[in-house]
């Protein structure tokens, strides 16, 4: 989920995307027909080689949220107040698992591989959204996720279903029916807390509320104005709608859906502006969100080790995997 790391190449030192020398101008040009004709680019076929990159950066990035977001709520499974709660958390956790999945599968097709992916993101090098470098302090921080996060993922993700790199808009498809259950259990976990729970349960719900919103906001990336590839992503018909676009989508709904919980949303200057049709909204930390994504978030270097915990306690799995592999191979019959 979580495509604000596209949009943060600038600031981690790549070159922006251009055409290449020594690339063929006419198939170049029938790749730019197929584009403005609205058709799908398949994994077999001719690609500019920024075209390329720009998918594989952002695909990976994408993976790597997925589960690196399967952290924060991973947390509390063991802690989820009863039986029903326990059995969709597990359930989602496992979609967000299911989900890195697919992704990575989609970013094979450009020519990475997973082993390279992982290295990246275990040495530092690859983004993963910064959402999940908050804590989960309470058990309404479960609810709050799936509402405002998965709520903020489907946003983003929806205009992806209809990106021009086909592999991965047919992963979005399944992703996003997902996406929408895991926002759905979100907030009914919530409306229950609210409309069934103590007075200190209600006020744990705000307190998570008053935590996410803003991280959530900032889910959508840097202003459209301070995003330098999005123009060139837009060409590209891998992005289809621009962050500032999505961000008041979200808050838009977001507005409405706390009223029905009844929570606040810690934002003063929330004001429905009768002209625009849209809710205005209060200045955004950015000096927050850049240094969360530089790697200096409550939570970075936690959900890094994890990550590489878990890879290097899977060793043995893999290990003997690749022996069951080799020995089908020389036997086949003894599989
Ligand atoms: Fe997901
Ligand atoms: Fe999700």
């Amino acid at each position: 989920m979580y495509t604000q790391a596209m949009d943060t190449a600038a600031r981690e030192g790549h070159e922006a995307p251009a055409p290449r020398p020594g690339e063929d101008p006419a198939l170049q040009q029938r790749f730019d027909a197929r584009i403005d004709a609205g058709e799908f680019i398949e994994a077999k076929d001719w690609m500019p080689e920024a075209y390329r990159r720009t998918l594989l950066r952002q695909i990976s990035q994408h993976a790597h949220s997925e589960i690196v977001g399967m952290l924060p709520e991973g947390a509390w499974i063991t802690r989820a107040p009863t039986l029903k709660r326990k059995t969709i958390l597990l359930a989602k956790v496992q979609d967000e698992a299911g989900h890195g999945l697919y992704l990575y599968a989609a970013a094979e097709t450009l020519g990475s591989s997973r082993d390279q992916m992982l290295q990246a993101l275990h040495g530092g090098r690859a983004k993963y959204s910064s959402i999940f470098n908050y804590p989960t302090l309470s058990w309404a921080d479960v609810g709050t996720i799936g509402w405002l996060v998965d709520g903020a993922a489907i946003m983003n993700q929806v205009p992806i279903c209809r990106c021009s790199y086909a592999p991965y808009a047919r992963a979005m498809v399944r992703i996003c029916r997902e996406e929408s259950f895991h926002q759905r259990q979100g907030f009914e976990s919530l409306l229950t807390l609210m409309q069934r729970g103590t007075p200190a349960q209600q006020a744990m719900v705000q307190d998570a509320v008053n935590r996410w919103w803003w991280p959530a906001v900032m889910m959508f990336g840097p202003p459209d104005e301070a995003s330098p590839h999005s123009a060139q992503s837009m060409r590209w018909g891998i992005k289809r709608v621009s962050n500032d676009e999505l961000r008041q989508k979200f808050i838009d709904a977001a507005v409405e859906q706390a009223r029905v919980l009844g929570v606040t949303l810690p934002d003063p200057a929330l004001r429905w502006n009768e002209a625009r049709q849209h809710w205005d909204f209060g200045a955004i930390d950015w000096d927050e969100f850049w240094r969360v994504v530089g790697g200096d978030g409550p939570c970075n270097a936690e959900r890094l080790a994890a990550r590489v915990q878990a890879w290097e306690d899977g060793a043995w799995v893999r290990e003997a995997a690749l022996a069951h592999a080799a020995r089908r191979q020389r036997e086949p019959l003894a599989a």
